[in-house]
């Protein structure tokens, strides 16, 4: 519900995962008609206090137009330029010089995983804590920092998430999900690899995102053969088009 528009639908933008009534800033390209709307969704994490955090800074665009969208996000006014931000989307043509992007394929689920009994002597199914984040944090090719590992434990504090568990309590494989509502950081440690074990997971958290109304759908890089098969073989298809991460950060002002 929109300032009284109620039924907002762009085809075209990924489902962002939101909780009941929560009142924020929009940003619309105009009004009452428009086009774009363009939400931050950081409130869903933390108060981000570093200006360079670009884990937590995250918007999204909503758009049925493609160039709205553009002229909306290069207007000084509509978004704070001078803090690192992150920002998913198809629109990587944008001309600011300050943004870095990295290219997904976006892949659904039509929810039609059967009911499965699980039953193994090696790993059981746990709850991932707050405390596992570190873990989480080590292998993340795009983490290892303080900033990513306050990221990760408000995913875990703030959304489903699933993980395998071997007999002494230690984390073998798991996944979370973002604030878009995707699927993100699943992981299974080397030795445990090629047994399907995150198809497991995935099967867990696809019954969990279902049950609370939401649609499945995970965005890989696209050389990323291993997990695109994983998702494959769990009957995910993938969609047409790229999808882009876009990174922000400010550049520092020479006067300064
Ligand atoms: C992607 C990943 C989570 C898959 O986990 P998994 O539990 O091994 O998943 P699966 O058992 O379903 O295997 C998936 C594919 O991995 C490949 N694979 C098989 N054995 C493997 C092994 N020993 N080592 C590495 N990859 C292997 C195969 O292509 C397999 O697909 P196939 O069974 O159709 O041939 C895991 O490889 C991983 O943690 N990778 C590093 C982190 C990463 O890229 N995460 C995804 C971010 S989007």
């Amino acid at each position: 519900r929109l300032g009284g528009v109620q039924g907002v639908y762009f085809p075209q933008t990924p489902p962002v995962f939101t909780f009941g009534h929560i009142e924020y800033l929009l940003v619309v390209d105009s009004w009452p008609e428009f086009k774009t709307v363009l939400t931050p969704l950081c409130y869903l994490l933390q108060v981000i206090k570093n200006k360079l955090d670009f884990y937590a800074n995250l918007h999204a665009a909503f758009y049925s137009d493609m160039d709205s969208c553009q002229a909306l996000l290069e207007n000084e006014d509509s978004i704070d330029w001078g803090r690192a931000f992150q920002m998913q989307g198809e629109y990587r043509q944008l001309k600011n010089k300050h943004l870095g992007w990295i290219a997904f394929c976006l892949l659904t689920h039509p929810y039609l995983f059967l009911f499965f009994r699980f039953k193994s002597d090696l790993l059981h199914f746990g709850t991932l804590k707050p405390s596992h984040a570190s873990s989480l944090n080590d292998v993340w090719d795009f983490g290892g920092n303080d900033r990513s590992l306050c990221y990760l434990e408000s995913l875990i504090r703030n959304f489903p998430s699933a993980c395998l568990l071997d007999k002494e309590g230690q984390l073998a494989a798991w996944c979370l999900i973002d604030p878009y509502g995707c699927l993100t950081h699943g992981y299974t440690f080397p030795q445990y690899r090629g047994q399907g074990w995150i198809g497991l997971i995935l099967q867990n958290l696809g019954r969990q995102m279902h049950a609370l109304g939401f649609p499945l759908y995970a965005a890989v890089l696209a050389e990323n053969e291993p997990s695109i098969r994983s998702l494959l073989n769990q009957g995910f298809h993938i969609l047409p088009g790229t999808y882009y991460t876009l990174i922000s950060t400010p550049v520092p002002n020479p006067k300064h």
